[in-house]
């Protein structure tokens, strides 16, 4: 018997037993949820990316203008003068690191770039896009949940480590849990250690409420795709029988929370069985008229509020830059 896969790769039936686990747990509870981490199947990480070019989503390519202006800057500050080594936490296929890497190895002539993902594909890409179009980048990939697990960090001497956790990743947490990410990842660095964490801003005298909602909302329909693909694997991994047209896309702002929110609207009294048909039943979820499934929240800040984050989580703020519209902010720590 032959065998493609390699020890890192998480095997597929585990990780279906932790999909029925979550909707063993989320469905059954008033109100409904479905955690995010269940959006980025292959279908689901490919409308991501769609998503990161929509008109209407300004983060990706603000947080990337943000980088290009200022990565000489971000670098130097966050390095001083010792030699920097960089980890990523939740990387992705790390395309826009390669502004920041590109920069310290100006700054330094050479880098280790440590990218942490769940994803051993998305991995494979970043390594490959980056030791091609960067010399002087030395890629160590990580496979790891960074939320489960301790950080894979290998640690050089005489360095010290820039943990980046870009995107508004960080917005997927609330307050709470994301003062908890932070203390863990803060747990694993020395004093002098430096986080730069990418932040999507609230609304504000410099951006209306609309914009931020036509993100979260665009015209041609990628994210209400992409929020009904969570259904659509579970109808692929899980067997169940979700009828993908009978729920509505529903983002809205909650100003009390500071937060968007995505929901799936049941459009009439239903009835879904997972699996269909299979032997092992897992859950029978009915749903009213008008019922929602909250399935993601996505939290926006203010400078006061980065800053109250990462004094909780044990880092002393230094510097943050903005893009001139005031969409997003990247935030340069150091832990204490
Ligand atoms: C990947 C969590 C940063 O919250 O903006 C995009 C996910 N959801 N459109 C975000 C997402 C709907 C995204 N993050």
């Amino acid at each position: 018997m032959s065998s493609t896969a390699t020890a890192l790769e998480t095997p597929r039936t585990s990780i279906i037993d932790a999909v029925a686990t979550e909707v063993r747990t989320s469905l059954s509870t008033t109100p409904k949820t479905l955690s995010p981490w269940l959006f980025y199947d292959e279908a689901g990480s490919r409308l991501f990316e769609q998503i990161t070019e929509l008109p209407e989503y300004y983060l990706t390519r603000t947080e990337r203008g943000i980088f290009a202006a200022h990565a000489d800057e971000i670098i130097r500050q966050a390095g001083d003068s010792q030699m920097l080594t960089l980890i990523e936490l939740g990387a992705g296929t790390a395309t826009k690191t390669g502004i920041l890497l590109a920069a310290a190895v100006r700054k330094q002539g050479s880098i280790v770039y440590q990218p942490v993902d769940v994803s051993e594909t998305a991995l494979a890409e970043a390594s490959e896009n980056i030791q091609a179009n960067i010399p002087g980048v030395t890629v160590r990939v990580q496979v790891a949940d960074y939320t489960r697990e301790p950080l894979p960090l290998n640690r050089l001497p005489n360095t010290r480590t820039l943990a980046l956790y870009i995107g508004s990743s960080i917005g997927n947490f609330s307050p709470k849990d994301a003062t908890e990410v932070l203390r863990n990842l803060r747990a694993q660095l020395l004093p002098g250690d430096v986080l730069l964490l990418g932040t999507d801003l609230g609304p504000s005298r410099y951006k209306d409420e609309a914009t931020l909602l036509a993100a979260y909302d665009d015209a041609s329909g990628v994210t209400a795709a992409f929020n009904r693909n969570v259904l659509a694997r579970l109808n692929r991994d899980l067997g169940a029988n979700f009828d993908l047209s009978a729920f509505r896309h529903k983002a809205l702002w909650n100003a009390a929370e500071s937060r968007i929110e995505m929901h799936l609207e049941s459009l009439t009294a239903q009835r879904v069985h997972i699996p269909a048909n299979g032997c092992k039943p897992i859950l029978t979820v009915d749903f009213a008229p008008g019922e929602t499934i909250h399935t993601e929240n996505s939290y926006k800040f203010t400078q006061a509020s980065v800053d109250a984050l990462l004094k909780s989580a044990g880092f002393t703020p230094a510097h943050s830059w903005q893009d001139s519209r005031r969409l997003f902010a990247v935030n340069l720590a150091t832990a204490v």
